[in-house]
Order: C-alpha cells, then structure tokens, then sequence
C-alpha cells in the first residue's frame, strides 16, 4: 500500500518545533465541538489571535514578540457569535478576550464597592459594582453568560509560535470534518522567523560573552498545507498586515496567488481601527468608519464580519452546486 503524502512542512513542524503535549487532547475537544455544532446546522469559525512568541532560550528567559493585542480577533469573535457562528477562538495567553476585553483598562478594585454591614465591625457585608466605573456591565454580562451557557465558544491558548502552529493545524485536522461550514479568520500575528529547537541553548544567554548575534530561519508558510492538505473545503481568510500603505494590495493579491485561499483581509498598523481592504480573486472592497461611526462606537469588526459571513454563504451555495 502507497504511504500518506506527507508534506515538507508537516515534516518541519514535527523536527523543529517542540509538539505541545496537550495537542491531541485540544484536537479531540475541537473535533467534538464542531461535529455539535455542525449536526444543530450552525457553522464554525475558528479566529487566531494576538501574537506568537519566539524563544530565544530553551529555559526561556528571553524572546521576540509578534505585535498584536488582540482586538481584532476578540472583537470579530463577538460578531461572528452575534451571526449565529459558533467560535473556536485560538489565542495568545493574557491577549484580549471577548467580552472581557471592553473593561481590559478597568481596575476591578475599582470597579467594585465593599459595604459593611448593619453594626458589623471586621469584613462582612457586601460587594457590589460600581455602575459609574462600569457603565455597560449588565448588556455585556448577559451576553457573554448566553454565549457560555449554550457552549458556543470553545477558548483555546497559545503562547509561543511552536504551540500556535501545532494548535492550528489540530484546529484544521478537526475542522476537515465539516468540509465548506467551517472558516478559518487568521488574524494572528505570526513571527516569520526563529530558532529551530536543535540550535536553541538550554540556558539563559549570558550578556558576559558580549554582544548578542542571532541568526533566525524562516518559519515555514503554514498557510499552504492548511488550504491543500488540512482544511481543502474550508473558507479560508487570512490578514496581511504592513506599515507601507503602498505595498499592502498588492502584497495581499500576491498572498492569494500563492495560497490559493478565498480572501485576504488587508490592514496598515496605524489606521487598522477604521480602514481595511476585504480582497478577493475578484473583488475588492473598502471598509472605512466615518467619524459620525465613530462618535457612535460602531466597530469596523462588525463590517468586516458582514461582508465575510456574507462571502461565506455564497461559498457554501457554490460548493454544493
Ligand atoms: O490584535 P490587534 O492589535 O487588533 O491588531 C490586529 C492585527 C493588525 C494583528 C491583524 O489585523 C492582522 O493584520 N493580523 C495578521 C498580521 C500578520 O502577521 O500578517 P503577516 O503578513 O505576517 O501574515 C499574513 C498571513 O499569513 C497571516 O494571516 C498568517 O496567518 C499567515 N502566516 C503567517 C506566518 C506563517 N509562518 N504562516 C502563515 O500562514
């Protein structure tokens, strides 16, 4: 009998970068919740998000950090649950998380009163919440207690790069499953270099030795045998992230030449609050807040979500014609 085909970079990720040893218990649970959510007719998105951390030390002391804090992923998160989507949200330990991330400035000692009680000298009483220092408390509690108690988002944690990449190709191994319902919203920030565990030194680099020189290889393109060999059926939607407004169309057109995905969501760091690019093989598509948005708290995830879920429909229409 012919041996499965496997790919160079699944060869790569099984050598250089040290397998989590939770990843088959994490497939497990992903493969169960989309199969739930799938049999009651929902669709699942799996959203990365925040930034991959890179190990300079196998003890590690120090690393390198992807910007990114989270906000488009918790935030899209919450948009997709609004659209009936059930979420698998693959995201860097402490980065934003839905819900929670629109009180992330607050203190909750501040947020929170302590009231003696009636004669009680030591510390009974109660605790209760300052409406002033959290205004929307009950809308966004409710919500996120609707959303827990019908299991609708499954949180998953990374920190460094090695765990985010065996995490995502179990996501989409699980995901396979349900062929076209299942999207994929890459918006994590993923470090394009490292240092393969067998040239990592165990322990913290000593400054005594002088300067620091680094020589970094380039991380394998994960997005390539995600959409030919993982999740062929899947909708597939990556970001692409540049300082240089001039170059980011067509380095987003070049993304979807060479991955053959569905969409590539195009954003430069300074304005990516209030304007992206949806791209397309065939499409383009601005998104852009107007101040009058803004005044009136309206969220360019909320757009982004809409064209997307849209986008996703017609997939699945074209898939099953
Ligand atoms: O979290 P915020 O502060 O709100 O910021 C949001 C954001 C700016 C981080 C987000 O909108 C964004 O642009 N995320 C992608 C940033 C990025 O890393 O882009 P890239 O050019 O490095 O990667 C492009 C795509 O290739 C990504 O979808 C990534 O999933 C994919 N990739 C990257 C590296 C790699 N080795 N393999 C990949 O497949």
């Amino acid at each position: 009998m012919a041996e499965p085909r496997i790919s160079s970079i699944d060869g790569k990720l099984a050598e250089e970068f040290a397998v989590p040893s939770h990843v088959e218990e994490v497939k497990e649970k992903m493969s169960a919740f989309a199969a739930h959510h799938a049999a009651a007719g929902r669709r699942v998105v799996l959203i990365t998000s925040g930034g991959t951390k890179v190990p300079l030390e196998s003890r590690t002391v120090r690393f390198l950090d992807n910007f990114s804090s989270g906000r488009r992923g918790a935030c899209s998160a919450e948009y997709f649950l609004d659209s009936g989507y059930a979420v698998i949200f693959l995201h860097r330990h402490r980065s934003l998380y839905p819900y929670t991330r629109t009180f992330s400035t607050i203190n909750v000692l501040d947020a929170l009163q302590f009231r003696c009680g009636e004669g009680a000298s030591d510390n009974s009483g109660e605790v209760v919440v300052n409406q002033q220092v959290l205004p929307n408390i009950t809308k966004v509690l409710k919500r996120y207690q609707e959303v827990r108690d019908s299991r609708l988002l499954l949180p998953i944690e990374f920190s460094t790069l090695s765990e985010y990449l065996h995490l995502l190709k179990a996501a989409a191994q699980a995901l396979s499953t349900i062929g076209s319902k299942a999207m994929f919203y890459l918006a994590a920030a993923v470090s394009d270099f490292y240092i393969p565990a067998s040239e990592m030194p165990e322990h913290k680099i000593q400054s005594s030795n002088g300067p620091l020189q680094l020589s970094l290889n380039m991380v394998p393109k994960i997005l390539s045998p995600l959409v030919k060999d993982w999740a062929p059926q899947a909708f597939v939607i990556s970001f692409k992230l540049e300082t240089d407004a001039a170059i980011l169309l067509d380095k987003a057109r070049r993304a979807l030449d060479t991955y053959r995905h569905q969409v590539v969501v195009a954003n430069v760091l300074d304005s990516r609050r209030g304007y992206v690019v949806v791209v397309t093989p065939s499409t383009q598509a601005e998104l852009i807040l107007t101040e009058e948005d803004v005044k009136n708290e309206v969220e360019i995830e909320e757009r982004i979500v809409s064209n997307l879920t849209s986008a996703h429909n017609k997939f699945i229409t074209q898939q099953a014609g």
